[in-house]
């Protein structure tokens, strides 16, 4: 683990402000398909919605911690914090007191407070009655928000809480989505997919002090993994040693060697919809890894045995309808050539080959290759970010499983 931390970049949050209207109920919903778009999603409820949902039950779903106020976690000055963070800010429901206090600038709880120190978009979904939503201070409050650039979604008509109906309701929570996606301006292209990442280095011990391990940061299969998990899909991965670790809303499991990640692969795999393969297997182990620390005078020789080739092995118990991705790394001029011949050798759709002949990649936050594709197409990169080589991956994976889902 040498070197300094490396910044990863973090998954796409947002705020979900809920005031007190009693659509706060269907909010919960709207978190959950929030996350299975992939956003990690802080609640930042007002004093008074909790009397409809409770602070548990946003806590319980979001996997955070939820504050109302801004005295209550002050060492953190939690308002800047979230305000930083946020890519998004959705209010819903938004009532009309809200509303008011949001187009007067007010700062006087957590949510208004963190709306107004905050850069990002804001959707505010109303929810009220038809009255008040009519009423002219609500309307010249909502065109005031509006011209300053927020975003505010009209009501729904139809039935309301009480005997009466009318515009005021809360809207379908697909509208609510679809107005999220835009103006995050992220597509779930594998939404509703399983996707398995191996990255990392394995490490085969020689005795309890050392070890074969290579040069792998982890850094690309990392990069897949945080781009799948922006596009939607479940993500599990399986890690060797990375040099740093911090991808939330990934289930991860941690493996050494090559044997180990074999194992999880193959139990893992039938689960997923498709398997990306950047870990770094060593392609040999000692043939025994000895109990005690082997003295130095008798430190002279290792003698090797070939590790199992997990994609290869994978490649042959493939489904029709799983998406297997490869990687390679050559330094020969002829790398499309050289990495056609291991995608069919080991049985992938799609094979990212690294252009490794000038030197570090290991390590390096940008690659150059070619990603190639079973049905003869390529795409090549020269010196682009790990994340854009991930995102064309994930691209890739989503065509293809479509293609081979029907
Ligand atoms: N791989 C694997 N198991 C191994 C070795 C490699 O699953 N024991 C996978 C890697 O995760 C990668 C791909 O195979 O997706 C290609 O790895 P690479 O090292 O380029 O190929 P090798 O098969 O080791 O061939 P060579 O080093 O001889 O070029």
């Amino acid at each position: 683990m040498a070197g300094s931390p490396i910044i990863f970049p973090r998954g796409r949050e947002i705020v979900l402000g809920v005031s007190a209207g009693i659509a706060a109920y269907k909010s919960c919903d709207v978190l959950r398909r929030l996350q299975d778009h992939g956003f990690l999603v802080t609640v930042v409820p007002t004093e008074s919605s909790l009397n409809f949902v409770g602070k548990a039950t946003w806590q319980a779903l979001s996997g955070r911690n939820v504050h109302t106020s801004v005295w209550e976690n002050s060492a953190e000055v939690s308002h800047v914090a979230l305000a930083d963070r946020a890519d998004l800010i959705v209010i819903a429901p938004a009532t009309a007191d809200l509303i008011s206090r949001l187009a007067q600038g007010r700062a006087d709880d957590l949510l208004t407070t963190t709306v107004i120190a905050s850069g990002c978009p804001v959707l505010i979904v109303p929810a009220m009655h038809p009255q008040m939503w009519l009423n002219q201070a609500t309307v010249a409050n909502v065109e005031l928000l509006r011209k300053r650039g927020f975003t505010v979604l009209d009501p729904a008509v139809g039935r309301l809480t009480g005997k009466d109906s009318g515009i005021g309701r809360f809207p379908e929570t697909k509208i609510i989505i679809d107005k999220v996606l835009e103006l995050s301006n992220s597509v779930a292209v594998l939404m509703n997919r399983k996707v398995l990442v191996t990255a990392g280095g394995t490490i085969e011990p020689i005795d309890p002090v050392r070890y074969i391990g290579n040069r792998s940061s982890g850094r690309q299969g990392l990069a897949v993994a945080y781009e799948a998990l922006r596009a939607g899909a479940e993500v599990t991965v399986i890690a060797g040693q990375t040099d740093y670790f911090e991808l939330e809303g990934a289930r991860v499991l941690e493996v050494e060697t090559a044997e180990e990640m074999l194992e999880l692969v193959e139990a893992e795999f039938s689960s997923h919809d498709s398997l990306v393969m950047s870990a770094a297997v060593a392609d040999a182990r000692p043939v025994s890894s000895a109990e005690g620390k082997i003295k130095k005078e008798s430190f002279t020789k290792i003698e090797l045995l070939e590790n199992p080739d997990i994609l290869a092995s994978i490649g042959k118990l493939k489904r029709a309808n799983q998406v297997v991705v490869g990687f390679a790394a050559e330094t020969e001029s002829n790398l499309v050539e050289l990495g056609r011949d291991k995608l069919v050798r080991k049985g992938a759709d799609l094979l990212y080959v690294n252009n490794v002949a000038q030197g570090a990649v290991f390590g390096s936050d940008s690659t150059s290759g070619a990603l190639l594709s079973v049905d003869g197409s390529s795409e090549f990169f020269d010196n682009v970010s790990k994340h854009e080589v991930a995102r064309r991956i994930v691209n890739g994976i989503a065509k293809r499983l479509e293609l081979v889902n029907g």
